[in-house]
């Protein structure tokens, strides 16, 4: 007899772990998060929260986003990345980012209700956990994942409390490996990886100063310094990182993987931070360092059996393009109503098997993409004559070179300019934060060719309805009121939605019939003049790429699972097989 039962164990509480339990427990899941430690992050790793996991946050109620809103960075303070010396030396260049680009902001704001910030770990994960927690998941700090067994029924898991060091099990139906970058749970349900761990070494190096006089006129969550030794091990550049402007600091420096792990003692982290930012005799308090591995490993299976993994346990890269903490959060995102629906008996098992079907294709975009864009600042010190090899005091006459009247000088310049405004596809890349399309047995396809991206995929977002996309956001009107409400808004909440327009109430008919024959909740919205929710301004009737008759079927993460064109003959039929074979029933 195990000592605990519950329907889901969750090892881990960082953003995927949290996520979960907060998405279980909002669908009404008995679950379980334990965390080794005896609390939740303390130190500010992911900060970069993207339109996709904000929509999460969303999801799970106004009040959750509205908070990550109160203590995030603002987007238009996330700014220009700086690339410089040091932050008292001279400016090399900059580049517009995260959405601060005017063209790219219209893009943002066309593409969520949602807005990207500045959200430091420290701040995300209190808010996710206390959402699970007040909602009913089962939290157990200081308790360590030991091992796990499963059977056809369901998992026993051995844990061991830090405070008695007594071991104890919990049965539970599911288990969900949130544990991160050195992932037990990942380990020991044997899931296969592809790629490297420890391709570069980093350090962080975390403390207060006052830098208002270096930066407060030119806001950025990034600056980049560009110094001997910078394109050395970490994750391309040296980097002072803004955690509260502009007061509180993360400075990240590489090292030599393959040379013996540096000791960050104080007096070397305040070398390191008085020399990034140029300043010899700054004053700094320093509040912690501590040394980490660049990787470049994904898992090609995230789950087996009853084991599922997410997070930092399947994808392990470096924080280039600011994909880890949001990846994780959606894949708690695509799991958690798929395992609700399982347990509430509305979904047969093999619905669980989309996850991996869904999910381990993206571990391995973001984890190819981050690395990517680590080898794409060479160009930059390439431009600068600061490759590897050259010794520092070329460098600095190569850093000179460019300030010239030759036309040398000029290329050089050109060569810099070319190379920093190629790093959009790591500081501006909305298509890799939004462009999602799933395949896999939860979909069903509505007989329509992929459509092709008429633009770069990785940087910018395309909507679609094809079914597999993220349902398009565009803004409707409540008839009531007047007030604005996203069609992401009609959806989620762990149920299936169908929109439809006028002339499509044959749907609105079938869809009630169908799901109270099937038990389950499927909300339908009926867009169009003297409707509830009105398109004054004609926007959905081009995004929603269906006449009016036709219909939208999305899943509770927002991806649509079908789609009709027109009302068909028998519409209670057609949903009836769409659904059976989406919930695998
Ligand atoms: P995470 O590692 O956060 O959490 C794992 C959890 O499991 C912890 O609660 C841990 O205690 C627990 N655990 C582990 N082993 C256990 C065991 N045996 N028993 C019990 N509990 C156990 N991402 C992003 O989206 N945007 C960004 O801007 C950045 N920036 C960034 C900067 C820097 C410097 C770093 C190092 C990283 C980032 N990231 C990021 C990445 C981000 O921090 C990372 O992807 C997420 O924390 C991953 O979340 P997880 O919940 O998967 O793991």
């Amino acid at each position: 007899m195990a000592d605990i039962t519950t329907d889901v164990l969750i090892i881990g509480t960082g953003p995927a772990g949290s996520a979960a339990a907060a998405l279980l427990s909002s669908y009404g899941i008995a679950n379980m998060a334990v965390n080794r430690y005896r609390w939740l992050a303390n130190t500010p790793r992911a900060h970069i929260t993207n339109q996709r996991a904000m929509e999460v946050l969303r999801d799970l109620g106004r009040e959750v986003e509205d908070e990550a809103y109160m203590f995030a960075t603002h987007q238009d303070l996330m700014g220009e990345n700086i690339f410089c010396e040091s932050l008292a030396g001279e400016e090399i260049g900059r580049m517009k980012a995260w959405g601060n680009h005017p063209l790219s902001r219209a893009e943002h704001l066309m593409s969520s209700p949602t807005k990207m910030n500045d959200l430091p770990q420290t701040y995300m994960e209190p808010l996710l956990f206390k959402t699970a927690c007040s909602r009913g998941t089962q939290a157990r700090m200081s308790t360590e994942y030991l091992r796990h067994d499963q059977d056809e029924d369901g998992v026993t898991t051995t844990l061991r409390d830090r405070l008695t060091g007594q071991e104890l099990t919990v049965r539970s139906k599911y288990l969900i490996g949130a544990d991160g970058g050195k992932s037990l749970v990942a380990e020991h349900a044997g899931l296969p990886f592809e790629g490297k761990m420890g391709v570069g070494g980093s350090m962080n190096i975390l403390f207060r100063a006052d830098l208002s006089r270096y930066v407060a006129h030119r806001p950025s969550v990034l600056y980049w310094v560009m110094q001997p030794g910078a394109d050395v091990g970490g994750i391309g550049m040296g980097l002072v990182r803004m955690v509260r402007p502009w007061n509180e600091w993360l400075i990240v420096w590489g090292y030599d993987i393959n040379g013996p792990e540096p000791e960050v003692t104080p007096e070397f982290a305040t070398g390191v931070a008085r020399q990034l930012i140029g300043d010899p005799d700054l004053d700094i308090e320093l509040l912690s360092a501590n040394i980490w591995t660049v990787n470049n490993y994904y898992a090609t299976r995230t789950a087996n059996g009853r084991v599922f993994c997410m997070g930092d346990a399947i994808h392990r890269h470096p924080p280039s393009n600011g994909l880890g903490s949001n990846t994780s959060i959606q894949d708690a995102f695509n799991l958690a109503w798929k395992m609700a629906m399982v347990l509430k008996g509305q979904a047969g098992g093999r619905l669980l098997d989309s996850y991996d079907a869904e999910r381990a294709p993206i571990a391995k975009q973001i984890v190819t993409r981050a690395n990517q864009s680590i080898g794409e600042t060479g160009p930059i010190f390439a431009a600068l004559g600061m490759a590897e090899g050259v010794d520092p005091e070329q460098m600095q006459k190569n850093l000179q070179a460019r300030t010239g009247g030759t036309p040398e000088a000029e290329a050089q310049r050109e060569a810099i300019r070319k190379a920093i405004a190629f790093k959009k596809y790591e500081f501006d890349a909305h298509g890799v934060e939004m462009n999602q399309r799933y395949r896999s047995a939860a979909i069903v396809s509505d007989g329509q060719i992929e459509p092709d991206f008429q633009l770069d995929a990785d940087l910018f977002y395309q909507p679609t309805t094809w079914p597999g996309a993220r349902l398009p956001h565009v803004w409707l009107y409540r008839r009531d009121t007047g007030a604005e409400v996203s069609t992401l808004d009609l959806c989620g909440h762990g149920r299936f939605s169908l929109l439809t327009g006028l002339g499509g109430e044959g749907w609105v008919t079938a869809a009630r019939d169908v799901a109270a024959e099937m038990g389950i909740d499927l909300v339908t919205h009926l867009v169009g003049p003297r409707q509830p929710y009105v398109d004054h301004s004609g926007d959905w009737a081009r995004a929603s790429e269906i006449r009016d008759s036709g219909c939208l079927l999305v899943r509770p993460d927002h991806h649509v699972c079908w789609r009709a064109p027109v009302l068909t003959d028998d519409p209670a039929a057609d949903l009836r097989r769409v659904l059976h074979q989406v919930l695998a029933r």
